[in-house]
């Protein structure tokens, strides 16, 4: 049997309804936010992400899938989605606009060859943001709250944010030299990425897990002593927002990022739960203020962050939130006779046009086995269309949860399930406060909250 590829998942069941969730959730908490929705290809001009995620990053030296297409042009499969939409900022000319900045929110699989584990996959999804043209703090803790207020809404508690900055290009290039002379006679001493990273990219030495207990590593120069007065301003301004939107956050100078683009800010949010498992890094992202630019667009400001499908979900399940079934079937309808089956096939068809939920019998089940498959599925009502019903114009419905049986005039059975369906809604309100979290149930709000 061919089986998925190393790294892989298929998505089904009740996996499937947790990511529509999801991805309902992120496409109405970004149309609060008032950011657009943009797509780019799966696969792009390998030198994109060469030019720009970098050269000396694990992703691109070592994670990328290459081919070459029947043209002979190398092609990579995206692992990440920054690149992507910097490049299309640049190829349509967003930073015209004269309504900037621009706020781009996106979704889709990225491409990554690594070792896969618990949270470490080789096609993965990420949701994630960008935003071009404004240099303001402000953006940036607008950014960090978009994960803040999704894991609040999701009612995700065991979080922590990590905030830290790099600077501006003055102030890494005398880092980067602090680094160089500090590292330099405890070379021996560090592992052989380290030693690679060494002359390629010394900031990177400061997040390797193998090294970390190393005293050189202890005390390394700190980047916060070679900040610019306007870096530290940049940093200072983000913190005070933060504390203003209520924001917890802790600033860890030992996070850097794996990736090149990154300049001042750079932020984590990591999932603070017992057992987790390592790959805890929630979402990540940061500023980057120069890549526009290395991408030979017009000199523009960006910031963003990225979020792993995965890790979310593991999280949620791992602090055990339920995330509420809405994809429930409102009716079931059943033709009692054979000779009722294309009535049965019209009114789903049209409950379905009038915006209900609505499942049939498609096996030739006998009524018992309708009931159960209507059970099943969870159908909160039961339609059954008999030859007694044909002939007096009206069906015979059963609230499946209560077992009440009604008989209502065929031409009202849209209404008579819009009000039914109502009050059921109603009375879930009263009990979809999960765990005491707080509650995101019903779009406009539950009636516990309002
Ligand atoms: P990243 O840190 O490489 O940043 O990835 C962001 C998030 O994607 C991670 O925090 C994690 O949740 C998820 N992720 C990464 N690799 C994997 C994997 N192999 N399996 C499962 N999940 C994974 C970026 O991608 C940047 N483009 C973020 C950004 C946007 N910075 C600015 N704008």
């Amino acid at each position: 049997m061919i089986q998925k590829p190393k790294g892989t998942y298929d998505v089904y069941g009740t996996y499937g309804e947790k990511i529509q969730y999801l991805e309902k959730l992120l496409s109405a908490l970004m149309e609060k936010y008032h950011y657009e929705f943009v797509r780019t290809p799966i696969f792009e001009a390998s030198s994109l992400f060469h030019r720009g995620v970098g050269e000396t990053t694990d992703i691109v030296s070592k994670e990328t899938y290459d081919f070459k297409d029947r043209g002979d042009r190398d092609m990579t499969l995206r692992p990440e989605g920054t690149a992507g939409v910097v490049r299309s900022f640049i190829e349509n000319k967003m930073y015209t606009r004269p309504s900037m900045p621009v706020k781009a929110w996106y979704y889709g699989p990225m491409f990554r060859y690594e070792r896969p584990q618990a949270g470490r996959y080789r096609e993965f999804y990420q949701f994630g943001v960008e935003v071009f043209g404004s240099t303001s703090p402000m953006v940036d803790a607008e950014v960090i709250s978009i994960p803040v207020t999704l894991f609040r809404l999701l009612g995700l508690k065991g979080i922590q944010v990590k905030i830290n900055s790099l600077g501006d290009k003055e102030s890494r290039a005398a880092y980067r030299e602090a680094l160089l002379t500090h590292f330099e006679p405890h070379l021996n001493e560090l592992c052989h990425d380290c030693q690679e990273r060494y002359s390629k990219n010394p900031l990177r030495i400061l997040d390797c897990k193998v090294d970390k207990e190393l005293e050189c590593m202890k005390n390394a120069p700190k980047l916060s002593d070679y900040l610019s007065e306007q870096s530290k301003q940049h940093f200072e301004s983000l913190k005070q927002y933060l504390d203003d939107l209520g924001i917890d956050y802790i600033v860890d100078e030992h996070l850097v990022r794996g990736l090149d683009y990154y300049t001042e800010t750079v932020f984590e949010v990591e999932a603070d739960i017992k057992d987790f498992g390592s790959n805890n890094v929630l979402c990540a992202g940061g500023r980057y203020n120069h890549l526009v630019e290395n991408l030979d667009g017009p000199s523009t400001p960006g910031v963003g962050f990225a979020l792993g499908y995965e890790r979310i979900l593991n999280a949620i399940e791992a602090e055990g939130i339920e995330l509420e079934n809405e994809n429930q079937v409102d009716a079931y309808i059943i033709p009692m006779d054979e000779s009722l089956r294309k009535e049965a096939f019209r009114l789903t068809q049209t409950l379905r046009m009038n915006g209900f939920t609505i499942e049939t019998d498609y096996l030739n089940r006998n009524l018992k086995g309708n009931f159960k498959q209507a059970d099943r599925l969870g159908a909160k009502f039961i339609v059954l269309i008999g030859e007694d019903e044909q002939k007096e114009h009206i069906y015979t419905i059963k609230n499946n949860d209560t077992k009440e049986e009604y008989k209502i005039d065929q031409d009202y059975i849209v209404m008579f399930l819009d009000e039914k369906l109502e009050e059921t809604e109603l009375e879930d309100n009263d009990h979809c406060c999960h765990g005491g979290h707080e509650c995101h149930c019903h779009e406009g709000g539950c009636k516990h909250h309002e």
